[in-house]
């Protein structure tokens, strides 16, 4: 079998399900998070609006996935020091935006965990339906009732090359899930509701077997990584993190920090060291052409954190004279506070 939930995407879904603790049922592999997230929204999105709150810091594939379930991106402000959407603030929107949300996705910043129980709690009140996008956190995921859909990319911490799944605690929402994701059909040729293909193939699950077979040892090796590191900021107390301090459960194959203003210039620097550096998620979905028209609220964190937001070399092969040459760089560069101008101050060395 090459596809079509053949008998390794099935092995992979039921190692999955059995790690986070759910039912197989509520573990549906997909070709990647995008399509996994477009599938979720249009299952659960309310019916006659036609808003999917989200953040503009993220990965733009986000944004993506919400057109493509018919919906359009509104862009909400994250909180300056946890990266992410709180439910306070999509509580506070105005009534007229809420009236017209079909649904919510709030994306785990780069790895970093979600509290499910927060935005069941949202949901419940709101009414708004939640999708949590959490593409990076495969080491962070918990299973819970809100949906949650992981990356399996080559840049992730678990990597199959291509693919995802989408997580939930309730077998139910699982089979509509899947549904989607495969041309609306359930149990027979009959398209029953609008679907997709996003359907795993056995090559990518195949890949994505493999590294879960390998997954104690990465897993060892980012957690070393990410410590290697942190020691050596601490050392040079310069920054914030978003991957939180070394004393964190999780990890993630990013390493994503907070430097002073203008980023841009760092970056230049850096590559002018032959250190070559990413901004991940670049100025915020907004500043993309294809979002420019959205709706938002006032993005004054997103705009501090485009303007701050680096990601150093992180890869399994990093040396520990590759992390003192990266930090020695940096250093010369950053100075020990800062503050940026949008008012949002991020703690430089004391990161308790
Ligand atoms: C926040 C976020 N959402 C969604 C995606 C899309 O994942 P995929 O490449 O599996 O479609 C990514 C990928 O990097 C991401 O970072």
């Amino acid at each position: 079998m090459y596809s079509n939930f053949g008998p390794l995407a099935t092995e992979l879904e039921r190692r999955l399900a059995e790690r986070l603790g759910i039912d197989a049922q509520g573990l549906v592999s997909v070709a990647n998070a995008t399509v996994g997230l477009a599938a979720t929204l249009s299952e659960i999105g309310r019916p006659g609006r036609n808003l999917c709150l989200l953040p503009s810091w993220t990965f733009c594939a986000s944004a993506h996935a919400v057109l493509q379930s018919g919906l359009q991106p509104f862009f909400v402000d994250v909180d300056p020091l946890t990266w992410q959407l709180s439910p306070a603030a999509l509580l506070a929107l105005p009534a007229e935006v809420l009236d017209r949300a079909a649904a919510a996705m709030i994306v785990g910043a780069f790895g970093a965990p979600v509290n499910p129980l927060a935005w069941d709690s949202f949901g419940a009140r709101s009414g708004i339906p939640v999708v949590i996008d959490a593409a990076a956190g495969f080491d962070s995921v918990v299973a819970s009732t809100v949906p949650t859909v992981v990356s399996l990319h080559a840049t992730k911490s678990l990597p199959a090359g291509e693919g995802g799944f989408v997580a939930t605690a309730d077998p139910e929402l699982g089979r509509a899930i899947r549904q989607r994701i495969n041309f609306g059909f359930a149990g027979s040729r009959t398209a029953e509701v609008a679907g997709m293909n996003g359907k795993l193939s056995e090559y990518t699950a195949a890949v994505g077997l493999a590294s879960l077979d390998r997954w104690p040892a990465s897993r060892g090796t980012w957690s070393r990584l990410r410590d290697g590191y942190d020691k050596r900021m601490r050392y040079a107390r310069p920054v914030w993190f978003s991957g939180g301090t070394a004393q964190q459960a999780w990890v993630t194959a990013t390493f994503v920090l907070a430097v002073p203003a203008p980023v841009t210039t760092i970056a230049e620097e850096l590559k002018a060291a032959g250190i070559d550096t990413r901004r991940w998620w670049q100025a915020g979905c907004h500043r993309e052409p294809a979002f420019e028209h959205c709706g938002r609220t006032d993005l004054a964190a997103t705009e501090c954190l485009a303007e701050s937001a680096l990601g150093l070399p992180f890869f399994p092969d990093l040396t520990e004279a590759h992390m003192d040459a990266v930090v020695a760089e940096l250093v010369k560069h950053i100075g020990p506070d800062q503050q940026c101008e949008a008012g949002a101050v991020y703690p430089s060395g004391d990161r308790s």
